[in-house]
């Protein structure tokens, strides 16, 4: 593979490209320099939260190691990089009225510098899922919608006062359909609330993810709204959110496979997006909800209306979709990778819900430019292969599938801009290294960055190399 395979690119010349991470998931010393508990910390240590029974406390080591993997970002030449700010580092019990810890501001502080100092733009997440401990055993957290709304905006101007002036481009917050389906209704993720008694033993699955979701729209919509009110025009950076959502593919040209996969658009990426740019929900999530789905005051909408300077992605893979199910926190839509003729949409990732299939991409970033028109910045898309955890690390390295599964999604991409004329700004890799999965512990590795837990040495994988000579030198050609 060379650079003559790519198509000539039109990107713009702030094109921004970059590896991306979230606080949790590489940190670990979860317990000091004042740092006190996210919802993750006391739930990856309940058994069976986890696959591999592990946690957070130590994960890459990247609170201790961050030189080092600044060096590394430098080796690799990335323009910008995308990482997450800890809550509840920076207010370690999170509320609004809860002391500021200096500590966790000087942290981030002298790692913003050092980027800067490097030349590589921080891309700041406000919130990947480490929400203080203390804000969800005072109310529920994002349950309770008068504390949190307040409460996030606190925390977001701390962060807006403290790095505004360095950080220019900032999300509140990361994939709210996680938070709220995977956190409140499957109850996979923390705070782990289901009806399932077997996950959890409380929480309405009926219910609380809506309300979640809701909550978050509101939380991030008010943070915006106070950066364009007070920090805007002072620090002149861009400010918006990002979803996640997968292509929905109809399972088939029948006209109930093709409304089961409108559906499941609405019922993921629209939840969110539409409210967020369009100023409503989906009309199908209204139906399909009816008065469980909260409503938004007509004031309420004109802070949610236009809330982000652009729109931003997170998408892995795509589904095929069939009209017949019954899970509302599906989209009362079957999912399958099983094409009518017994293929496979591509190649099965580790885990169970990816594969590849790059077309899937294109479509997915036509789809988001054409309903939303706002200009789209990738902030996420990676590939854990098979069994990579248990192979030796000398195969590990040799990530093929990850090398194919990235070949297809930037060519989609660049054919997306230059065919398609699709307004495509930044692209983020998932992940810069290996780290902690969330439910899967350490077993699903979707790093480019192979880590070594027993030393915690870093060893760049083929798709790291792929990224950086191959793709990564198209851009600055562009
Ligand atoms: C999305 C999440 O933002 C990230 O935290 C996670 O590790 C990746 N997807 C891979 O599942």
């Amino acid at each position: 593979m060379n650079t003559a395979d790519l198509p000539v690119s039109k990107l713009p010349k702030d094109f921004l490209w970059g590896f991306a991470t979230a606080s949790f998931q590489i940190e670990g010393s979860t317990d000091v320099d004042g740092r006190a508990k996210s919802i993750w910390d006391d739930f990856s240590k309940q058994p069976g939260k986890t696959q591999d029974g592990r946690n957070g406390d130590i994960a890459t080591d990247s609170y201790r190691l961050w030189k080092d993997d600044i060096a590394l970002l430098v080796k690799y030449g990335v323009k910008s990089y995308r990482f997450s700010i800890s809550w509840p580092r920076i207010i370690p019990l999170g509320g609004r009225n809860d002391p500021i810890n200096p500590k966790g501001i000087e942290w981030y502080s002298n790692f913003i510098d050092a980027l800067l100092d490097n030349g590589i733009i921080p891309f700041v997440t406000l919130y990947h899922w480490d929400l203080p401990q203390a804000l969800h055993e005072r109310y529920k957290g994002w349950l309770n919608k008068d504390e949190i709304v307040q409460d996030y905006v606190r925390y977001a101007r701390v962060c807006f006062e403290a790095f505004g002036g360095r950080v220019k481009h900032w999300l509140t917050m990361n994939e709210p359909w996680c938070i709220s389906v995977l956190g409140y209704g499957r109850g996979i993720h923390a705070p782990g609330r289901s009806s399932d008694r077997h996950r959890s033993p409380e929480g309405d699955s009926s219910t609380e993810p809506w309300i979640v979701g809701h909550n978050v729209i509101l939380s991030h919509a008010n943070a915006v709204k106070l950066y364009r009110e007070e920090f805007k025009e002072t620090q002149g950076g861009q400010i918006g959110i990002t979803l996640n959502g997968d292509w929905a593919m109809p399972y088939d040209n029948s006209p109930k496979n093709i409304a089961a996969a409108q559906q499941a658009m609405d019922a993921a990426l629209g939840w969110f997006a539409d409210p967020i740019y369009l100023g409503r929900y989906p009309t199908f999530l209204k139906k399909m909800l009816g008065d469980r789905l909260p409503d938004f005051t007509p004031e309420e909408l004109r802070v949610i209306k236009g809330s982000s300077d652009f729109y931003g992605m997170n998408t892995y893979t795509t589904n095929l979709c069939k009209a017949g199910g019954d899970d509302e926190l599906q989209a009362k839509v079957i999912y399958t990778f099983t094409r009518p003729d017994g293929t496979q949409l591509g190649t099965q990732a580790h885990c169970g819900w990816l594969q590849d299939y790059p077309d899937g991409f294109r479509a997915l970033l036509n789809y988001v430019w054409k309903r939303y028109r706002m200009p789209i910045y990738v902030t996420e898309n990676g590939f854990a292969v098979k069994n990579e955890n248990s192979k030796p690390m000398k195969e590990a390295l040799l990530d093929h599938d990850r090398v194919q599964y990235f070949r297809g999604t930037t060519n989609a991409l660049l054919s997306a801009v230059v065919e398609d004329g699709v307004d495509i700004r930044a692209y983020f890799p998932w992940s810069f290294v290996d780290n902690f999965e969330w439910a899967d512990g350490y077993v699903t590795r979707f790093g480019v960055t192979y880590v070594d837990y027993e030393t915690q040495a870093r060893h760049p994988k083929e798709s790291a190399k792929f990224l950086v000579k191959v793709y990564f030198p198209v851009i600055l050609l562009c």
